[in-house]
């Protein structure tokens, strides 16, 4: 159903309750999405965004609800990703003479993905279209999350349209913060952020700095998935600057995969010293456990105990897709250690070690490894290898 955020401004989106793998099947999105997309009307026409491509006619339904499509002016594409950008071939059907608005890089990413000659007009930081009464401002939000990313403004309503930013996969009936449950909310928007931003966070930083000199005024915050942020809309600013900064909350976790057994018992043990020094945790086997939801734990927290056994010279390969993200995702002010079972070789210590350098997680201590099962007195040592882990977080 269409919704009017203000006056003459309208959420013309789809809600995907059916989506639980996004981006192909790299990310979990229990919750579905929404892909947003909103229509200014003033004197002049503009839709900001639209759909994930397969959702099209959705969007014209609605856009249709409102106007006549063939009388939009401008479309602004703030980010090529298909999500938002997928709908723009059926839109621009029915209005093939329409100005599509992007960044600098968006002119090399949107027609790189639909192969079309459209009417384009590229915007940099400050530019800006007047519709009339109201105007559109621009904001380059370049690599976050990718470089053609734009933020956009409507003057007199104050609304900003940042796109990815300040969003979360999450369906919902409601399309305000101030309607939905705001943990569910909050508990996306830190998973989204955690699993896609947290590369990005130093632009994050230096993004909300810029924003806060202009000193624009923000009746809402309107991103491109999930709810739109209308009570208080500023507060999912200044949890992104926390974020950014890599604030944890003094816990741990302790992820592994185990074949039979034996490191899963170490881990276990890992978490008994854990306690015993009255440091939180949470213990994953990852294999069982959903990949972003662990991360977005990683995220939370400040120490991480890794434990594999050692397989073929390497690590269990089930460990190694969180492993890989854990380097790519560089997460802040992290500390680890590493641990696990061997029959012979043994290369699973070292070469956790030497992700975790990668990661840039600070090693806190050496790791450790027995041969076949652990002994009593091996889980022993375990659970004071989990206490001098504590103790050491603690004083980092
Ligand atoms: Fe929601 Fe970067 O696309």
């Amino acid at each position: 159903m269409v919704v009017e955020l203000k006056s003459g401004v309208y959420w013309v989106g789809y809600v995907d309750w059916n989506i639980k793998q996004f981006h192909g099947h790299e990310y979990s999105t229990h919750r579905g999405s929404t892909y947003n997309a909103y229509l200014i009307v003033d004197e002049k026409i503009a839709l900001v965004d639209t759909v994930w491509g397969p959702y099209s006619q959705a969007l014209i339904d609605h856009i249709n609800e409102i106007i006549d499509i063939k009388k939009i002016d401008y479309v602004i594409a703030n980010h090529a990703e298909t999500d938002h950008s997928g709908g723009l071939p059926a839109v621009m059907k029915h209005i093939p003479n329409a100005t599509v608005v992007v960044s600098e890089k968006g002119r090399e990413s949107i027609p790189g993905h639909y192969h079309e000659d459209w009417n384009f007009k590229v915007v940099k930081t400050g530019d800006s279209i007047s519709l009339g009464k109201n105007s559109l401002v621009f904001v380059s939000a370049q690599m976050l999350h990718w470089p053609d990313s734009m933020f956009t403004y409507l003057t007199g309503k104050n609304i900003l349209m940042p796109n990815d930013a300040f969003g979360q996969h999450f369906a919902s009936s409601s399309r305000f913060n101030d309607e939905v449950d705001t943990v569910e909310v909050y508990q996306e928007a830190i998973k989204y952020y955690a699993n896609i931003l947290t590369p990005f966070s130093d632009l994050v930083i230096r993004k909300i700095d810029e924003f806060k000199k202009l000193n624009i005024p923000v009746d809402i915050i309107a991103p491109s998935h999930g709810i739109i942020w209308r009570k208080d809309p500023l507060q999912i600013v200044s949890q992104y600057y926390e974020w950014a900064q890599g604030k944890n909350d003094g816990s741990a976790v302790i992820i592994y995969d185990t074949m039979w057994k034996g490191t899963e018992k170490m881990a276990q043990a890992m978490a008994k010293g854990l306690e015993k020094e009255g440091v939180k945790y949470k213990l994953f086997n990852v294999a069982i456990s959903d990949r972003n939801d662990v991360l977005t734990e990683i995220f939370k927290t400040k120490g991480i105990l890794i434990g594999s056994p050692t397989m073929n010279n390497g690590l269990l390969p089930t460990i190694m897709p969180i492993l890989e993200d854990l380097k790519g995702l560089k997460f802040k002010n992290k500390v680890g250690a590493a641990f696990g079972t061997y029959g012979w070789s043994g290369e699973n210590v070292k070469l956790i070690e030497e992700i975790l350098e990668k990661a840039k997680i600070k090693i806190l201590q050496e790791g450790i490894k027995f041969k076949w099962q652990p002994t009593k007195e091996e889980l022993e040592k375990c659970v004071e290898f989990g206490r001098s882990f504590a103790q050491k977080m603690k004083a980092v």
